[in-house]
C-alpha cells in the first residue's frame, strides 16, 4: 500500500504532499464546511467550523488548517464534529445582526419557519444576502436553534460613503475573507483586521472608510465576504440569487480576457461576478470588469 493514504469517511484516498485535510476532501467529494478559508491564501483557521475528528488527536482539528499525514483516520460528521459546528453557527448568528430570523429563538418546526423568512422576500427587514449566505445555509444545514446564546451588538454604524460597497459592521463575522482577499489575492493592502475583542473590526486607511482609503474598488473583497458585511450598493434588494439568469461572457474592456459571470433580470444586468476556477482571472476582476456594465443597457447607445 502506497504510503500517502489517508481515511476520511471510511474512504481510502491519496494524497499529495502539502495537501490539507480539506483539499483532500473536496477533490473527493466529501462535504466540509469552511467560512474563513479562501483558496490561493494561507489558512487562517479563523472561524472553525471546518472542524474534523482525527482519531488519536485530543480536540478536533480544523481541516483547511491540518496537513493530510500517512494513517490519518478522519471523521468529517461525528456526533462531536456536528454539535461543535452547530455552536459556532449559534455564537457567529449570536454576534450581530443576522436578522433571516435563524438567530431568533423558534417555536414553529423548520418548515413553517422557512416559510416565515421567505415570507419576508422583497422588504428592506430581510437581509440583503438572504439565501446567497454561507452562514444562512450552515444554519439550515445543521438546523440550528440559538436559545440561550445573547446577541450582540456593534457600535459601528452602516457605511455607505462609497457609491460601489457597502460596509454592514453589523453583520460581520471578522472570518478575515476579505483582507486574504485584498491583500493576499489582489495585493492591494487596502484593509487589515483592526482593535481587540468586542471592538474588532476590519479596518481600511487606519480605520477610515473606503472613500478614502487605498481601495481601488476591485470588489474582490464583496466576492469573498460570505455573509452580508460587504455588498455591492448597485444590486443591493434588486436580484436574488434564483431570480437570477446566469450568462458567461468575456471582458471586453482590455486583452486579458477576464471570465465574466453575469446576473440577469428581466433582460438586464443587474450585477458581475468572477467566475470561479477560470482562466485568466480564476474569479478575480477590476473595477471596470465588476461595476462597468451600465452602458451595456444605457438608452444613450446607437448600436
Ligand atoms: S448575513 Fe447571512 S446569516 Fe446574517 S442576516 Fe444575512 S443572510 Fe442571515
Ligand atoms: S474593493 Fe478591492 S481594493 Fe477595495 S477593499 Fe475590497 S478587495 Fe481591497
Ligand atoms: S467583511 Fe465579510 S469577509 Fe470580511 S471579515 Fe467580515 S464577514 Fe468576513
Ligand atoms: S474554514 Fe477552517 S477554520 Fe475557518
Amino acid at each position: 500500500m502506497p504510503e500517502n493514504i489517508i481515511t476520511i469517511d471510511g474512504r481510502q484516498l491519496e494524497f499529495e504532499p502539502e495537501e490539507t485535510i480539506l483539499e483532500v476532501a473536496r477533490r473527493n467529494g466529501i462535504f466540509i464546511p469552511t467560512l474563513c478559508h479562501i483558496k490561493g491564501a494561507r489558512p487562517t483557521g479563523a472561524c472553525r467550523i471546518c472542524v474534523v475528528a482525527v482519531e488519536g488527536a485530543r480536540a478536533l482539528l480544523p481541516a483547511c488548517a491540518t496537513p493530510a499525514a500517512p494513517k490519518m483516520v478522519v471523521h468529517t460528521h461525528s456526533p462531536s464534529v456536528i454539535e461543535a459546528r452547530r455552536t459556532i453557527i449559534a455564537l457567529l448568528l449570536q454576534s450581530g445582526n443576522h436578522n433571516c430570523a435563524i438567530a431568533t429563538n423558534r417555536s414553529q418546526d423548520w418548515t413553517s419557519f422557512q416559510q416565515q423568512v421567505a415570507d419576508y422576500d422583497q422588504s428592506e427587514d430581510l437581509c440583503p444576502a438572504h439565501s446567497a449566505c454561507n452562514l444562512q445555509a450552515y444554519a439550515y444545514k445543521y438546523q440550528v436553534d440559538t436559545t440561550g446564546f445573547v446577541r450582540a451588538k456593534t457600535d459601528y454604524p452602516m457605511e455607505m460613503a462609497s457609491p460601489l460597497i457597502i460596509r454592514d459592521f453589523s453583520r460581520c463575522i471578522l472570518c478575515g475573507r476579505c483582507v486574504e482577499a485584498c491583500n493576499t489575492i489582489q495585493v492591494n493592502n487596502a484593509i487589515a483586521h483592526g482593535f481587540r475583542g468586542a471592538r474588532a473590526k476590519i479596518v481600511a486607511m487606519g480605520n477610515d472608510n473606503l472613500q478614502r482609503s487605498d481601495c481601488v474598488f476591485c470588489g474582490e473583497c464583496i466576492q469573498a465576504c460570505p455573509v452580508a458585511a460587504l455588498v455591492e450598493t448597485k444590486s443591493r434588494y434588486k436580484i436574488r440569487p434564483w431570480e437570477a439568469r446566469h450568462v458567461r461572457t468575456t471582458c471586453h474592456y482590455c486583452g486579458v480576457g477576464c471570465q465574466l459571470d453575469l446576473h440577469i433580470k428581466d433582460d438586464k444586468i443587474m450585477k458581475v461576478t468572477g467566475v470561479e476556477d477560470a482562466r485568466p482571472n480564476q474569479g478575480r476582476l477590476c473595477v471596470k470588469g465588476r461595476f462597468g456594465y451600465d452602458f451595456v443597457q444605457s438608452p444613450d447607445r446607437l448600436t
